[in-house]
């Protein structure tokens, strides 16, 4: 029987289900032995503990995803709206294509680029942002010419590293964020780009940068861009928060709409995720900006081609979702109020963390708390601190003091700002 015997288990009172007795197949000789046990994801480990947690105050400010007031998840009311229209519209169950539905690249690339792009851009429906980067790091180690290596920001979302060094990269760095005013490095930043091999590949956050909501100005955009130019660098932008971090959907796009302006050929990503609340639905794009029409039909031609084998086509219900929020002019007007409803909920939660931190005598500067922006706020807190947070108070973040804001609503930023107040002394 293929290296496998059949074994009467002892333990015979598990299944007897539709006649099947209890027997197991067991393998004779283990194939899987030498694989050992992974780490568990540092974000799920968090939620578990603090699911774990009894105390009635407990705050979970560790994953990634938008709370409303009441602390819990949030849909979107034009989202039930737009999934009501679908199920009456009676719509059949037929496969995309390979790069996803055509209406909803069409809109997506137009929220991108705010602009028809005439045929400069190739854009495929991809599986959320995650899928977006990892079909961008296949195309890149695949078609791109020179050295496979790529120059992230330091430090950058975690699941940056492994998505490119799955794709076949090397991970470099370059300078981003100031641990002493919790701000921007922009010389380190600008130094290292400007230090970096020509025809290097730089991975920059569009807006809202994971982990530290720390953002470059729209002028020292412009002098990056400037070295980028320069150093002849291929600038792969991640746009995982379009109008979630100010809540406009033109300002939040405007770094990377820039270096378009400037003739730059782009990579941009695009997720759906945050801004319309679609995490589950797992819907996104990847834009590959081109100098001519001919090369993005041909660099859609080749992202069909690696599509293809990993997973056929993409889902439609997301994707059917987001077209009709963008294309229908009253829904988009409903998801635009709604969407700075939730950019405003968590500026306005960082004023109130901030405050009531200064109310209670802190003689720390909290200032990076509002000047930070989108989900995140890097606190700056060390690593003894963030443990007091969780053992003492039943707050749960991650290590490097990373707090995702979306979890702080007004009733628990005073008891949050009491706690972050106590350890900092
Ligand atoms: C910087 C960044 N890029 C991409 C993503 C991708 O998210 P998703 O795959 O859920 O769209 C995230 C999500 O947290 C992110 O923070």
């Amino acid at each position: 029987m293929n290296g496998f015997k059949i074994v009467r288990s002892l333990k015979s009172r598990a299944c007897s289900v539709s006649g099947l007795s209890s027997t197991v197949i067991r393998a004779s000789s283990s194939w899987w032995s030498h694989v050992e046990m992974g780490p568990p994801d540092a974000i799920l480990g968090i939620t578990e503990a603090y699911k774990k947690d009894p105390n009635p105050k407990k705050i979970n400010l560790g994953a990634g995803a938008y709370r409303d007031d009441q602390g819990k998840p949030y849909v979107l009311p034009v989202v039930k709206k737009a999934e009501s229209m679908i199920v009456s519209g009676n719509l059949d169950k037929e496969y995309a294509t390979i790069a996803g539905l055509p209406p909803f690249a069409k809109a997506s690339a137009q929220l991108a680029f705010g602009k028809d792009m005439n045929g400069l851009n190739a854009t495929v429906q991809t599986i959320s942002g995650t899928g977006a980067l990892r079909i961008g790091g296949a195309f890149l180690a695949r078609f791109l010419q020179g050295e496979k290596v790529i120059y992230m920001p330091s430090p950058t979302w975690g699941n940056h590293i492994p998505i490119f060094r799955d794709s076949g990269f090397e991970i470099k760095t370059y300078r981003y964020y100031d641990a002493e005013t919790c701000g921007f490095d922009f010389n380190g930043c600008l130094e290292d780009l400007n230090n970096l091999p020509e025809k290097s590949v730089v991975l920059l956050h569009v807006c809202a940068h994971n982990p530290t909501g720390v953002d470059p100005k729209m002028e020292q955009w412009k002098e990056i861009c400037e070295v980028v130019k320069k150093r002849q660098l291929f600038p792969f932008f991640d746009m995982a928060y379009q109008g979630f971090a100010s809540g406009d959907i033109d300002r939040d796009a405007a770094s990377m709409r820039y270096f378009i302006d400037q003739g730059l050929s782009v990579f941009v990503t695009q997720s759906y995720a945050k801004n319309m609340g679609l995490y589950g639905e797992r819907i996104g794009a990847l834009n590959v900006v081109c100098q001519s029409v001919e090369e993005a039909k041909a660099v859609e031609s080749q992202l069909k081609i690696l599509i293809r084998p990993m997973y056929s086509n993409p889902p439609i219900h997301g994707a059917r979702i987001v077209t009709d929020v963008l294309n229908n002019q009253e829904l988009r007007a409903q998801w635009l109020v709604e969407l700075k409803g939730m950019a405003d909920r968590i500026i306005s939660m960082r004023e109130q963390f901030r405050g009531t931190l200064e109310k209670l005598g802190s003689k720390r500067d909290w200032s990076h708390i509002t000047d930070q922006i989108g989900m995140f706020c890097f606190t700056g807190l060390k690593p003894d601190q963030v443990e007091r947070l969780t053992n003492e108070f039943s707050i749960y973040l991650t290590k490097d003091g990373r707090m995702s804001v979306a979890g702080v609503c007004s009733t628990n930023v005073e008891y949050l700002a009491e706690a972050v107040h106590e350890v900092t002394k």
